[in-house]
């Protein structure tokens, strides 16, 4: 079986539902249930014992070294972290907390376990990273996109938070010989994100007529990629990916913000054709310090494990809303009392 960290979130959660689909494999699933979490990502799982659903913390030594001792996952899928940006601005000891000092201690323990295997099982176990193009930092217009050589150079709490722990990661390979692989993805979007990033805000925002508040002018860019497409790429790298090696996962969608609203507008006015979606645009003040420009050169991916995403940015997005549609009872789940206290803070 593998181990999933934070798999009750966003891309966790589609992920252990795309991995039973695809391979059979069972999945413990170790998550703190924080404010993203959801385990009504997972409800379809119920009843289903190739899901084990733990409610722990990756920053627990006990707690890790006890699960590790009990399921022998032979490999590790990281995706637990703090992941707003926005949050990262206003609160930034959680990010240190979970995204750096969490990963080190995950990385720790399993280093100490994986230490004590025989030759066999320490040469096919992985520990693979989930991280974010955000480490890289901004690009110029017209810049190539990021590859695995670009130094790293993070502008965010978050963005560094998620550079430690690659940097971590890293030195556990070269250090002990710890089988890790490392993704660094662009933006993902599609069903189940927590309605804080820009598309799943943009969508409920629309659908309950309040503003659609654009930061800035409208014109910083970023790759969108399609959350099936992300875990689709979580499973080649897990395949065939070389240790110690990085890999850039993009969607060949580069665009700016206002182009992403523009779109979910049209496609909520398709279904709504007497709605004037886009008169909900409004600017707001911008993000400090938010950067331009994020774009992903995928060729290594593409070249060494033949991998390319299979949605383009409007098949995405037309699932995605359609979604969002769909699952009325999901979202009234998530608006809290919290949630909308962050709405308050952030968009006041
Ligand atoms: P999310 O915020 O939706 O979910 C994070 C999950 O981690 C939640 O279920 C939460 O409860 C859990 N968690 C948080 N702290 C934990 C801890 N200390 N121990 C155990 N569980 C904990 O995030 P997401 O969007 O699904 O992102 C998943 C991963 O992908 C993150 O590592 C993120 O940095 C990376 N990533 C995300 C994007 C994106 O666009 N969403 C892009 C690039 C990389
Ligand atoms: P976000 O989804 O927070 O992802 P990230 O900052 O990690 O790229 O934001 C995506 C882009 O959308 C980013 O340029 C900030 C912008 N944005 C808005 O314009 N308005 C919003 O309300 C939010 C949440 C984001």
């Amino acid at each position: 079986m593998i181990l999933v960290t934070g798999g009750a979130g966003f891309i966790g959660a589609n992920f252990v539902l795309d991995w039973l689909a695809a391979t059979g494999e069972p999945v413990v699933n170790l998550d703190k249930l924080t404010y993203a979490g959801n385990l009504g990502n997972l409800a379809s799982l119920s009843g289903d014992d190739r899901h084990v659903f733990v409610r722990g913390d990756i920053g627990d030594r006990d707690r890790v070294d006890g699960l590790l001792r009990e399921y022998r996952p032979r490999a590790i899928v990281n995706f637990a972290a703090e992941t707003h940006v926005d949050r990262s601005i206003h609160g930034p000891a959680a990010f240190i907390e979970t995204n750096v000092v969490g990963t080190f201690n995950l990385l720790d323990a399993t280093r100490a376990w994986w230490a004590a295997l025989a030759q066999a099982e320490r040469d096919e176990f992985r520990f693979l990273h989930v991280s974010t193009d955000e480490v890289y930092g901004s690009l110029d217009a017209g810049a190539p996109g990021f590859s695995e050589v670009t130094p790293f150079a993070p502008n965010s709490p978050y963005s560094a938070s998620k550079a430690a722990a690659d940097h971590l990661v890293r030195a556990y390979r070269h250090t002990y010989g710890l089988p890790t692989l490392t993704t660094n993805c662009s933006n993902n979007y599609g069903p189940r994100q927590f309605p804080e990033k820009l598309i799943p805000l943009m969508i409920v925002n629309a659908i309950g007529g309040k503003p659609l508040p654009v930061y800035g002018d409208g014109l910083n860019v970023r790759d969108w990629l399609y959350v099936g497409d992300h875990c689709s790429a979580i499973r080649a790298v897990l395949a065939g990916g070389v240790p110690g090696e990085t890999y850039n996962v993009g969607g060949n969608a580069e665009m700016a913000n206002i182009d992403v609203v523009r779109s979910i507008c049209e496609v909520l006015s398709e279904a709504d054709p007497d709605t004037d979606y886009a008169a909900l645009v409004t600017y707001v003040t911008d993000r400090p310090g938010h950067d331009r420009r994020y774009a992903i050169d995928a060729g290594k991916i593409r070249r060494e494990l033949g991998w390319e995403p299979a949605e383009t940015f409007a098949s995405g997005l037309r699932q995605t809303v359609r979604w969002y549609l769909g699952n009325a009872d999901w979202l009234a789940s998530v608006s809290s009392k919290d949630y909308q206290k962050w709405i308050s803070l952030q968009y006041a």
